[in-house]
């Protein structure tokens, strides 16, 4: 029996002894302070006044309980993926579905298949199914394989993982690589497209998942959200576009009836309706990016071509101390979380001066740190 202070006997062994980390900690020195905030691939604009709006006057209902199945939304979003509202599930932030799909799908023991490099939160989502896990290696410039996440899929397999654009890479599938893991992947394996970054892909020219993976004779589930292109991390707004009822309905067993918050709802309609908020959002990240790139370039970096709002660079040191230094100058990065790397960070892009900020802070930190 644990003492509640060590590994514990009544938890599942999966679930014994595990650390927290808060990613959204602010440190003391960090306290009133105005930070750059370019750690967890937020956009740094605030929500469109519209949405705010929507909020205000949604919040009177707050007495009540949610419709979780948001049949207004839904009906918006099958208008633009030709998904029914019978195969969406909503999700308090797509984070929260990216493990019930795993428990919906592979049991202990059994076996589910993702790229070696994905977003760390992944590590979590193994860690609670206890799945035997099959990781792809990436090509030697982090993109997925998409040929070896087919050719990996063994008699086990239960689960498949792509994640396209992919977190820390910031890079996307091809429409051909999606089509080669949609076809490839059997019938007998839920396919899983993990597409946070749906509307910066679809920005940059990129393929449209869900267009691809319709075709697919075997069952999937694609998980978009409202975190990213939409300015609302802080409302928990994700979904899953699922091919079938039943996989909703095991996801809506998974989560809970009432996943969202009362406003969500109409703060997401609010959000898909101001196409002009968003695509002011995506045109500031793409020069904010390009500013980040070009800054890189100029101090002799190499770094990942990114598609989203988030870069992966090749500092040529160790990232730890490099992360903690900029830190320590009021700038928030991270490192990529995975061992392969040691000298990549992942910054978010941010507003203008964030984009100052972080060149000036990376610029001196790296003097120090290489001299
Ligand atoms: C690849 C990927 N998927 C999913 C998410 C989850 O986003 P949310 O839970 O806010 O919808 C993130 C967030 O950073 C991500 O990078």
């Amino acid at each position: 029996m644990g003492d509640g202070n060590g590994p514990s006997g009544y938890l599942r062994n999966n679930f014994r002894g595990v650390g927290f980390w808060n990613p959204t900690h602010i440190l003391p020195h960090e306290r009133g302070k105005r930070i750059s905030r370019m750690d967890l691939n937020e956009c740094p604009y605030p929500p469109s006044p519209k949405v705010l709006d929507a909020i205000q006057e949604a919040a009177t209902g707050l007495n009540l309980y949610p419709d979780g199945t948001c049949p207004q939304l839904s009906e918006i979003i099958t208008e633009r993926t030709g998904v029914p509202g019978s195969n969406i599930c909503y999700g308090g932030g797509s984070t929260q579905l990216l493990t019930a799909i795993a428990e919906i799908s592979v049991g202990p023991g059994e076996n589910l298949i993702a790229p070696d490099i994905v977003w760390r939160r992944f590590q979590g989502v193994f860690q609670v199914v206890d799945a035997e896990v099959t990781r792809v290696p990436n090509h030697d410039d982090a993109s997925i394989d998409a040929a070896g996440m087919v050719s990996g899929i063994g008699n086990n397999t239960r689960l498949s993982i792509v994640l396209t654009p992919n977190n820390p890479t910031g890079l996307m599938l091809t429409e051909q690589e999606l089509r080669h893991i949609c076809e490839g992947t059997p019938e007998n394996v839920l396919l899983f497209i993990d597409e946070a970054y749906h509307e910066f892909a679809i920005h940059a020219g990129g393929p449209d998942a869900i267009e691809i993976v319709k075709d697919r004779k075997g069952p999937w589930v694609v998980t978009r959200t409202f975190s990213k292109a939409y300015a609302l991390a802080g409302l928990r707004l994700g979904y899953a576009l699922c091919s079938s009822e039943e996989i909703t309905n095991a996801l809506r067993l998974a989560t809970s009836t009432f996943n969202l918050s009362g406003v969500a709802e109409a703060a997401a309609l609010a959000a898909l309706a101001d196409t002009d908020y968003t695509q002011f959002i995506l045109d500031e990240n793409t020069r904010e990016m390009n500013r980040i790139k070009e800054g890189c370039w100029e101090m002799g970096l190499t770094y990942m071509n990114s598609v989203t709002n988030f870069i992966s660079i090749d500092v040529g040191v160790e990232n730890g101390p490099v992360v903690r230094a900029m830190r320590d100058r009021g700038v928030r990065v991270s490192t990529p979380g995975y061992d392969a790397t040691g000298t990549y960070i992942r910054a978010s892009t941010g507003l203008p001066e964030d984009t100052d900020a972080f060149l000036s802070a990376l610029k001196e930190v790296l003097a120090e740190q290489s001299g």
